[in-house]
């Protein structure tokens, strides 16, 4: 088992790089099954929701050279496989798009459900809507998604929620099926955006792809490509946060400025001076931050996915701030573990008040999932004390050596090995 040790305090100053999108990584490498050649992918972060992904695509025939530790070259071709099973898939959420994947390829599936951080019920049903309206017969027995087609024709579908899951998967079924497809009420992520450029440099015809409209027209075949992931948006977001919760002057390089406007303008809005560089964004902090309110909503609104993060430098805010989750059901269960360092907090259903205190006190906490573990390391870096973070294998899925980056910019932490007590105990 490993832990993270965190003596908080010190002030964060130098620069971050920030490291290959993970939400871009897990689309793009199983849209690799798509095509009828090499592709060499670029800027790959080194987390393990990725080394899974790549390791399914391993486990299902595809041949994977790693040319160095941000790059990888698969070669598809050998793969014949359409099924995948539950001890592949249950590890995140991302395994879902070898659905979309393999019915592009294939014309059929059965993927067992996916896995993925818990914030309450994660339906796919838009995502099935989708494969439907392409052809697809969709069906679920035991768990597994069984999706199969005689042929795929393009289609029109508007979807009923904004979806990333469902809008990368219906991209995926959609590129080599006859004819246009056209997805309205589509995510405007930025790693929607990565994927269908990558696609494109594939020799698919994706347009709109940012807008809540994209247009699909199929095409018969995609060749290799070599390909770089754009930086991602979530681990700049978490480093500018890790800057103004210590009080720090950070830079966080290899980032698109563009991306990180919403999350810019809440910390400018905290008290952060915030400077904008062609790759870079600097963030001071002089000052505790000022109280403000959080709406988290699809891209280009505050994304979910910093919505733990920011909370815990409201945490310590003047006054009384108001988080409101606009996204998922249930993803405040880390604010239990904020509460043991200090922080008051009052949850209820998707709005969290926020009293802002004046300090944290250091704790043994838990990550309760990936964003809530790195906001636990952001509490721990600002907190008086040593705190120590467990299941930081959480973490790990998607911060590539947060320990590493963390310390070269002055934070006092360490991941530590230890046995679990509780380890080989006989049920009682
Ligand atoms: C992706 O999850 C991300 N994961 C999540 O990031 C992120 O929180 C989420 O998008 C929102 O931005 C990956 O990209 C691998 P959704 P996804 O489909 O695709 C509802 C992280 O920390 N919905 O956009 O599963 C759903 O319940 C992770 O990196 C349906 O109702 O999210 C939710 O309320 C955590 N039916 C909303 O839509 C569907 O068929 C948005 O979900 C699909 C979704």
């Amino acid at each position: 088992m490993e832990k993270i040790i965190v003596n908080g305090g010190n002030a964060l100053s130098g620069e971050i790089c920030i490291s290959g999108a993970k939400n871009a990584a897990v689309a793009i490498i199983p849209a690799v099954l798509l095509c009828d050649g090499v592709c060499r992918i670029e800027n790959v972060p080194s987390i393990s929701d990725v080394n899974v992904i790549i390791r399914i695509l391993y486990e299902l025939g595809a041949s994977v050279k790693v040319i160095n530790s941000t790059t990888v070259e698969i070669d598809p071709t050998h793969i014949h496989s359409h099924v995948l099973s539950a001890s592949m898939a249950s590890k995140m959420r991302a395994s879902s798009y070898f659905i979309g994947a393999m019915l592009g390829r294939f014309k059929k599936a059965r993927v067992a459900p996916p896995g993925g951080c818990d914030f309450g019920v994660r339906p796919i049903d838009q995502h099935i809507k989708g494969f439907e309206a392409l052809g697809a017969t969709v069906t679920i027995d035991g768990g597994m998604v069984n999706a199969h087609a005689v042929e795929l024709t393009g289609s029109s579908i508007y979807l009923d929620k904004v979806s990333v899951g469902a809008t990368v998967n219906i991209m995926l079924a959609a590129v080599k099926a006859r004819g246009l497809t056209v997805i309205e009420n589509a995510a405007r992520e930025p790693h929607i955006v990565d994927l269908a450029n990558f696609l494109n440099s594939m020799g698919a015809n994706i347009m709109g792809a940012g807008t809540d409209v994209i247009k699909i027209r199929g095409v018969s075949e995609l060749h290799g490509t070599t390909y770089s992931i754009i930086p991602d948006q979530i681990e700049a977001g978490t480093y500018m946060i890790a800057a103004a919760i210590t009080g720090g002057d950070l830079t966080i390089t290899n980032v698109i400025p563009k991306h990180l406007e919403s999350i810019s303008a809440k910390l400018i809005e905290a008290g952060a001076v915030v400077q904008e560089y062609d790759e870079a964004v600097r963030v001071i902090m002089r000052r505790r931050p000022k109280c403000c309110n959080v709406l988290t909503m699809p891209h280009p609104g505050f994304p979910t996915d910093m919505q733990p993060q920011m909370t815990t430098l409201l945490a310590l805010c003047e006054g009384v701030s108001v988080m409101t989750e606009g996204v998922w059901d249930n993803r405040f269960k880390y604010v239990d573990q904020l509460t043991l360092m200090g922080a008051k907090i009052k949850v209820d259903g998707k709005v969290a008040i926020i009293n802002g205190v004046e300090a944290l006190s250091a704790a043994p906490v838990k990550a309760t999932d990936l964003r809530a573990g790195a906001a636990m390391v952001l509490a721990g870096l600002a907190a008086e004390g040593t705190t120590e973070i467990e299941n930081v294998e959480f973490i790990d899925r998607g911060y590539d050596n947060i320990v590493e980056k963390l310390s070269a910019v002055g934070a006092d932490i360490r991941r530590v090995t230890y046995i679990d007590p509780n380890l080989g105990r006989s049920a009682v």
